[in-house]
């Protein structure tokens, strides 16, 4: 057990088997962070006394100059024995629920698209999350975590489902599409993450989503459906994909029923060609919003979530279109 000392906040906690931010963020710091996997950077700190070994070997949230400075990732940084560090903690960063580790257990499986599944699993132990969060899953026989985002809503917290995309090639999605077994199960750590649903934002909802993007965002859908702070608030639900196979279409429909006429739903394929029959929108997510919500895009609470391209353009529009930057949410992952 390694204890962490943070000066400036006059504060020590416990680390054991973990990294410092998580620890930190279990404690109920807030500890800034956003991917939880070495990309974004968010986490950095500087390693003022003592001995950290991160998990993962030359994470890309960190450059030359940090490493210099003798800056570390909270959330790869494992202590080796008591540390004292310079951070700052920022309330916005405290969990409303304290992420836990577990034990899932692989309930059910269902296909969304040609390469996205909806995996359902059983916690051991239960634990709440907001609309929006992710987990990190440890798939067996597969070396680190991986970060996924939750789909579902949940009273009880015993059932986490999550929407996954099939990486060609990556380790962690073959293992769970193609060796996981109803029955059998992985490691899970959270929740995580800041692109939660805000439910006292007093404004109609917008969400943009691509890709692996979809699981998130039916979260937010589904919070903010069933929230009676947000009774009577629209939900306008933009989806993109290359062609008609990687869109939900009536399955997602399925996904967002029984919450009436307050979502709206609209498909987007960037490349028509081939693709008759098509009924949807014809183009990128942020052009589609942009075509759409045009000069009220200001008045929207926009979520947002998916590949790293898609994200950067919806953010550029949105900050063209001069959203203020308190109504977006997005976890960065790259
Ligand atoms: Fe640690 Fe992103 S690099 S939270």
């Amino acid at each position: 057990m390694a204890k962490i000392t943070i000066p400036a906040a006059n504060l020590e906690y416990d680390c054991e088997n973990d990294t410092i931010a998580r620890a930190a963020v279990r404690h109920g710091l807030g500890f800034p962070y956003e991917c939880n996997v070495g990309s974004c950077g968010n986490c950095r700190f500087e390693l003022i006394e003592g001995e950290v070994e991160h998990r993962r070997a030359n994470p890309p949230g960190l450059n030359e100059r940090d490493i210099a400075r003798k800056r570390f990732l909270g959330c790869q940084a494992q202590p080796k024995g008591d540390c004292t560090i310079k951070v700052s903690l920022r309330d916005n960063y405290k969990s409303k629920h304290l992420p836990r580790k577990t034990e899932a257990v692989l309930a059910g499986i269902d296909d969304l698209t040609h390469d996205i599944r909806e995996f359902r699993f059983n916690l051991k132990q239960s634990n709440l999350f907001l609309p929006g969060q992710y987990a990190l899953l440890s798939v067996p026989g597969v070396g680190g975590d991986r970060a996924y985002s939750m789909s579902n809503v949940t009273n009880l917290g015993d059932e986490w489902h999550f929407q996954i995309k099939r990486v060609p090639g990556g380790e962690a999605t073959t293992s769970l599409f193609d060796k996981l077994k109803i029955g059998d199960s992985v490691g899970l750590d959270g929740p995580y993450g800041m692109a939660y649903l805000r439910e006292d934002a007093p404004r109609d909802i917008l969400c943009l989503a691509g890709g692996s993007g979809l699981s998130p965002m039916v979260s937010i859908a589904r919070g903010a459906a069933a929230s009676p702070a947000l009774k009577g608030r629209s939900i306008e639900f933009v989806y993109g994909g290359r062609s008609p196979r990687d869109i939900c279409g009536e399955s997602i429909l399925q996904l967002l029923d029984g919450y009436g006429e307050r979502i709206h739903y609209h498909p987007a394929i960037s490349m028509p060609e081939g693709a008759e029959g098509w009924t949807g929108h014809t183009g990128f997510v942020h052009d589609i919003a942009e075509m759409l919500f045009g000069e009220k895009l200001s008045q929207y609470e926009v979520y947002f979530a998916g590949p790293p391209l898609m994200s950067q353009a919806v953010m550029k529009m949105l900050i063209k279109a001069r959203v203020p930057v308190g109504q977006l949410h997005f976890d960065q992952f790259y």
